[in-house]
């Protein structure tokens, strides 16, 4: 293994769409406020040693603008410079449950890209992780230009990235044709089980199979792909001078779940804080599914801010 990096202050690029959700439940009410990489960021936020800044990169309209600020207050380790203000808006997504209690989710304002020259003023930061929050939050160009400037490391969430969008805005999984480029680029992947079965084309049950497609995007680039398997903790898959390992990470006990939303978003976070000191994907899986696991004890973004009560 290779020595941990000696890091004091780190700074971390969080690039993605911040969108308004409106949520229909199945008892008739309707719960409203912004989501998308302000989970990342709140949980970061939180996990991060001290001297650590997370910068934000993303688009948001003005009528969101002073909720936004009002969610990242608790936190003056975020640092909003990287966030624009969008003519068309805010990102804004609906989701119901039908009566067989799928998720049917609509696009109602679909905004446009957060161009490179966004990106840009970051690409010399120590991380930056790129989560898919509407599916092309970014374009395959401004990433590859963004891997050709970067000189830290890149973490990727696919989870909308496997999303399609219709004429009308509605929500439908998909197999990005091109999905090998996307995650050639960066240097760690994560992504759930039903993205990971999209991506093999295939159904796939077992921690051997996730390992076994693990592996397969291993062979398109990145150094680590993480498969999230939910309740059942995490299947990591890392490659180091030609060698693969498989670390297959229990998920952390939880008495009591509350509210399981960006349960991915901590995850990564977590996986990101803990790599980033250690250069250790095992050490990194277990503090991810640790950070991933009180989030489900929490109720939202609203108390994040109670990881600080946790650690
Ligand atoms: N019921 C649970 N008990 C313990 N940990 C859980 C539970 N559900 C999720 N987790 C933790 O959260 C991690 C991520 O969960 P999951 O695979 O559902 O991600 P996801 O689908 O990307 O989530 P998101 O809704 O944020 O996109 C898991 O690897 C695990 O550590
Ligand atoms: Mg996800």
């Amino acid at each position: 293994m290779n020595p941990p990096i000696e890091h004091s202050a780190l700074s971390i690029a969080v690039i993605g769409i911040i969108n308004h959700d409106t949520i229909q439940m199945a008892n008739g009410e309707e719960l409203q406020d912004l989501g998308g990489i302000l989970y990342n960021v709140a949980v970061l936020a939180n996990v991060a040693d001290a001297g650590t800044t997370i910068y934000p990169v993303s688009r948001i309209g003005r009528d969101c603008w002073d909720r936004m600020l009002h969610l990242l207050r608790p936190y003056p380790n975020v640092d909003t410079r990287g966030i624009v203000i969008a003519p068309e808006g805010t990102s804004r997504n609906s989701i119901r449950y039908d009566a067989s209690m799928e998720k049917v989710e609509r696009l109602t304002n679909h905004i446009a890209p957060i161009p490179f020259t966004q990106v840009e003023p970051f690409v010399g930061y120590d991380a930056l992780l790129i989560n898919f929050i509407i599916g092309d939050d970014v374009s395959l160009d401004t990433l590859r230009a963004v891997r050709a400037r970067s000189t830290g490391l890149l973490y990727l969430d696919v989870h909308n990235l496997c999303l399609g969008i219709d004429a009308d805005g509605y929500r439908f999984h998909h197999r990005p044709d091109d999905w090998r480029e996307w995650l050639s680029v960066v240097d760690i992947v994560q992504m759930n089980e039903v993205e990971a079965c999209l991506l093999a084309g295939r159904p796939i049950h077992t921690d051997d199979e996730f390992a076994g497609i693990g592996r397969e995007v291993l062979a398109a680039g990145p150094a680590i792909v993480i498969v999230t398997r939910g309740r059942q903790g995490s299947v990591t898959v890392s490659r180091r001078a030609g060698a693969d390992t498989v670390f297959v990470c229990p998920p952390e006990p939880v008495d009591r779940v509350v509210d399981t939303t960006g349960c991915g978003d901590a995850f990564a976070a977590g996986f990101l804080t803990e790599y980033l000191k250690m250069n250790d994907p095992v050490a990194a899986s277990r503090l991810a599914n640790w950070t991933a696991g009180v989030n489900c004890t929490l109720a939202g973004l609203k108390e994040v801010g109670r990881f600080r009560n946790h650690r």
